[in-house]
């Protein structure tokens, strides 16, 4: 007699324990090393050869055979099973689908955590002349890209920002999002989003002046930006509050959530600082507020299976343009600096090994993940893994995982 899993199971090992990873039902089932060991050798073996059948082992591994089966995720067979396929990492090439454009680094804030270090003195670094945005908007939208956003700095700084929405709304972008301050928005300002259908998204780090206007170091702020706020809500314009957590605002969370649900946006959640550019200083770092830990339940389906052989489902598919032309994997990646659009083509650099290595950065190739049984069905974040560990790895375990996959315990 032989056993099987399931078409639509898939057995994951990891140093210590496996885990059945089931594409019908999304769940991820944890099991110890002894049953992963077995589900392994059940896929070239008779159940007959692996185990003393006079020998209380077998009751319990043939237990553990049933209740896999009542869950559906094995079966019993008289005839040894198809080879389960290998997982094929095709060479899947990565389209582009999502562009930030760091238009500027100026800023009328000078946010005590920036990772780009924005500031009003820093319009020295915009070196991309308006032109070369336009052509990148055109280039990255035939290179596949539907969505871009417009950030800084404070985009609205930027003197033409204006003509980068038309350009992108006139060809076809389906999603335009511009990230500011709103401290600049104005009468004017809000009539142009409505008409190039600009989706914004600002922030907010506390729900009183003095703690908000403490962070951005610019007066009158949180004034200003509660105001902007109003106006877009009522022209009904789609708008995303982000809130950044550090030590100066960690007790003002559950204020943000009520504001958040008092606006109707329930589902937003603070996020924490990064450590990059001035957030990469340990007296901001909040002492209680933490993102949730990665752990269990997992969930998972053939389609992310797959696809986290192959990438890194958070940075495939997407660039941040700095002022100075520099292409970079994200915003908070700053460092992992993988071509410049003032001397390529955005086509090259898209190709170019810099940016598919960022992109094919697997769960397979980060330390300690690569042993963990979950590492096709978890993410986590890469710069903030990276921004936390002492050697700045970009291949750093994510420090909000406590599991240890070489001992199999949390
Ligand atoms: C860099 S700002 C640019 C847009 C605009 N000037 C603004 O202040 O919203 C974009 C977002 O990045 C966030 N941010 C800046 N530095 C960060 C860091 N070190 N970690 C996490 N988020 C950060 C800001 O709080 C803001 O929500």
């Amino acid at each position: 007699m032989y056993y099987s899993l399931q078409e639509h199971c898939r057995l994951v090992k990891g140093a210590t324990r496996g885990a059945i990873y089931d594409f019908k039902t999304g769940k991820v089932h944890s099991i110890n090393s002894s049953a992963t060991q077995m589900l392994s050798a059940c896929q070239d073996n008779a159940l007959e050869n692996l185990w003393d059948r006079s020998s209380t082992e077998n009751i319990q591994y043939m237990d553990f055979l049933n209740k896999l089966q009542e869950k559906g995720l094995g079966f019993f067979l008289d005839t040894p099973p198809a080879p389960i396929p290998e997982m094929i990492q095709p060479d899947i090439p990565v389209k582009l689908d999502f562009l930030w454009l760091e238009l500027t680094a100026a800023c009328n804030s000078k946010c005590l955590h920036c990772y780009s270090e924005s500031g009003p003195s820093r319009k020295s670094l915009d070196l991309v002349p308006h032109q070369r945005w336009l052509s990148l908007i055109d280039e990255a939208k035939a290179a596949g890209a539907t969505d871009i956003q417009l950030i800084g700095g404070e985009p609205l700084l930027y003197p033409k920002w204006r003509d980068l929405v038309i350009r992108a709304h006139q060809i076809g972008y389906e999603y335009i999002e511009i990230f500011t301050n709103a401290t600049l928005i104005d009468d004017d300002c809000i009539t142009f989003f409505k008409q190039y259908n600009v989706n914004i998204a600002t922030t907010i780090y506390a729900t009183n002046a003095a703690i908000h206007d403490s962070v951005t170091l610019q007066p009158n702020s949180f004034t200003k930006t509660m105001t902007a706020i109003e106006k877009i809500l009522n022209a009904a314009i789609p708008l995303r509050i982000a809130s950044i957590i550090m030590k100066v605002n960690e007790q003002e969370v559950p204020n943000i959530l009520k504001l958040y649900e008092d606006l109707g946006m329930p589902d937003a959640y603070p996020d924490v600082i990064r450590p990059t550019g001035r957030g990469d200083d340990h007296h901001l770092l909040p002492t209680t507020y933490t993102k949730p830990p990665i752990k269990p339940p997992f969930y998972t389906d053939e389609t992310a299976f797959t696809a986290s052989h192959t990438y890194c489902q958070c940075l495939a598919g997407k660039i941040a343009v700095t002022s100075t032309g520099d292409v970079i994997p994200c915003i908070f990646a700053r460092d992992q600096v993988c071509g410049n659009i003032l001397t390529h083509s955005l086509t090259d650099i898209l190709m170019d090994h810099p940016l598919q290595q960022c992109w094919h950065t697997t769960k397979d190739q980060i330390n300690k993940c690569k042993d963990c049984e979950y590492r096709y069905a978890c993410s986590d974040c890469r710069p903030l893994a990276q921004g936390c560990s002492p050697e700045k790895s970009w291949i750093a375990s994510p420090t909000a995982c406590s599991y240890d996959p070489y001992t199999g315990k949390w």
